[in-house]
């Protein structure tokens, strides 16, 4: 499967976002990473569907939406017609995970399905045939700028062998810690697509390290 990096915007400058978006559209990532917080599943905000709308109308990647908020079912149609091309929820965010991906499903959006640290890998078992990615947190969902949690490995080898025992095709993101130090590993442990927020906003010259972080 292709390799795609996806730059999260929590960690780009607010000041100026249109900058960035360009920076984005000239840049070898396929996709821009949106993480919308709602204070109540994660303790952060981030933002919400004026500023998504602000950098559809900049960015021409696709538009990679990681909601870390409760009740993902009551926002997802608002998230699709303000320009999300992919809609990632948290499974422990909903009572209802399949109603929620059929609901993705009807806005003609991707669906992805997430889960932080300290949910166990089996959980996502129904899931895997029915969405196009699995997105397994790397950190804590709720803040950028923390550190990758080793343990992650075991869990993206259990998700590839849940993935192949169903014979599904989804793709596997990664989200939290991403850097040029454990991308090659990433990759090589199964990860199709991985989230870079600070490694890539962070650096002298982001573009370049997105190109890095590609070809790890
Ligand atoms: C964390 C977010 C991440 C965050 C990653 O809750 O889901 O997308 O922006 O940031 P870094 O790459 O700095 O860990
Ligand atoms: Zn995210």
């Amino acid at each position: 499967m292709k390799r795609i990096i996806s730059p999260s915007l929590l960690a780009a400058n607010f000041g100026n976002l249109q900058t960035d978006c360009e920076m984005i559209n000239a840049s070898e990532a396929a996709w821009l990473h949106i993480d919308v917080m709602d204070g109540t599943f994660v303790p952060n905000i981030s933002f919400g569907f004026p500023v998504l709308e602000a950098v559809k109308k900049h960015c021409t990647k696709m538009l990679d939406v990681h909601l870390m908020i409760v009740n993902p079912e009551k926002y997802v149609e608002r998230f699709a017609a303000a320009g999300a091309g992919m809609i990632t929820f948290h499974q422990e965010a909903t009572p209802h995970p399949l109603e929620v991906i059929e609901q993705i499903r009807k806005t003609g959006a991707k669906v992805g399905i997430s889960i932080n640290p300290d949910v166990d890998v089996q959980v996502l078992e129904p899931y895997v045939d029915k969405v196009d990615m699995v997105l397994l947190m790397t950190v804590f969902a709720g803040y950028g700028g923390q550190k990758f949690i080793p343990e992650s490995y075991d869990r993206i080898a259990q998700l590839c062998d849940i993935i192949r025992r169903k014979n599904a095709n989804c793709m596997v993101q990664v989200d939290g810690g991403v850097n040029v130090a454990n991308a090659q590993s990433l990759f090589d442990a199964g990860v199709n697509v991985l989230v870079a927020g600070s490694a890539v906003f962070g650096a002298e010259n982001p573009k370049e390290m997105i190109h890095q972080l590609l070809n790890a």
